[in-house]
């Protein structure tokens, strides 16, 4: 049976990509943020994941304002990635896992959500600069992926809660899956930014710092916020924490932080990385 390893957050902004392409990484201003992956390599070095479900928002390379659902899964063996005009180089095309992703969409509309199924999907920046993040060196990524969008883009967004419960189904569907796999989940963006309007550059450091401190041991606290009240809290782009959202849901079982990085600004954002294991429930005894 395919078990879930546990889930890796993180950042996604456009200027890491060209960062990676510049080789800046030990730069004074990129350092504090690439060494938050030092853990993250090893990490993943000793969980082997064969496949990555990514939680992430498209920006407009796939779905358009016109066309937008507000959840998307990909049902196909290989998506690429094309030029989105922020400079950074197209990434190489990612190998999918459409068995994977077929079952996980069965399971999604069992449990009542009504998702989009796309056979042919492109994947931006919010896929490819973690997974480059993860496996660097641009090579061919040794995960296979599942990509499933959440529109943080249009109002109205889809609930914390929602994105919570969605996680929760995915996780029951890969848990449920019949072929051994090691599958791990990766929720990006965020975490407190403002792109324009008045508040441009507004960060929330007390803010984060509480959404990481709930994200792991206590998910349901962070439901109470209303998507106006997270914009307020988190800005406009903070809303991406959506992703992050869903990525902890999918964690079915005792869930740990493990590793968690903080550093502000990087291109108006606050970039932030955790690591967060997930290890079956202990067997209750019988009385
Ligand atoms: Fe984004």
């Amino acid at each position: 049976m395919a078990k879930i390893v546990g889930g890796v957050a993180t950042t996604h902004v456009p200027s890491i990509g060209k960062a990676i392409a510049e080789n800046k990484q030990k730069d004074p201003y990129w350092s504090p943020f690439f060494r938050g992956f030092d853990y993250v390599h090893y990490w993943l070095a000793r969980e082997k994941p064969d496949v990555a479900v990514v939680f992430y928002n498209d920006h407009g390379l796939n779905f358009f304002l016109d066309k937008l659902p507000t959840f998307a899964v990909g049902a196909a063996n290989e998506y690429r990635n094309e030029d989105e005009g922020w400079g950074i180089p197209v990434a190489r095309a990612v190998e999918g896992d459409a068995d994977l992703s077929w079952h996980i969409i069965n399971t999604l509309v069992a449990d009542e959500f009504d998702i989009t199924m796309c056979q042919e999907m492109l994947i931006d920046h919010a896929v490819t600069i973690p997974l480059a993040l993860m496996w660097p060196g641009g090579k061919r990524h040794p995960v296979r992926i599942v990509p499933v969008s959440i529109n943080t883009v249009q109002h109205p967004l889809p609930s914390l809660n929602r994105c919570l419960n969605l996680g929760r189904s995915v996780g029951r569907a890969i848990e449920s899956y019949a072929r051994d796999l090691r599958v791990m989940i990766i929720g990006t963006g965020g975490l407190s930014h403002q792109l324009d309007g008045k508040r441009a550059g507004f960060i929330n450091k007390p803010f984060d710092k509480l959404c990481m401190d709930k994200l792991a041991g206590e998910p349901e606290a962070l439901t109470h916020y209303s998507i106006h009240d997270w914009v307020a809290e988190a800005g406009a782009q903070g809303v991406e924490f959506l992703n992050w959202m869903a990525m902890r849901g999918a964690l079915t079982g005792q869930v740990t932080e493990v590793h968690r990085n903080y550093h502000i600004p990087i291109s108006n954002t606050a970039a932030a990385t955790m690591v967060l294991e997930n290890r079956p429930m202990p067997k209750r005894r019988a009385a």
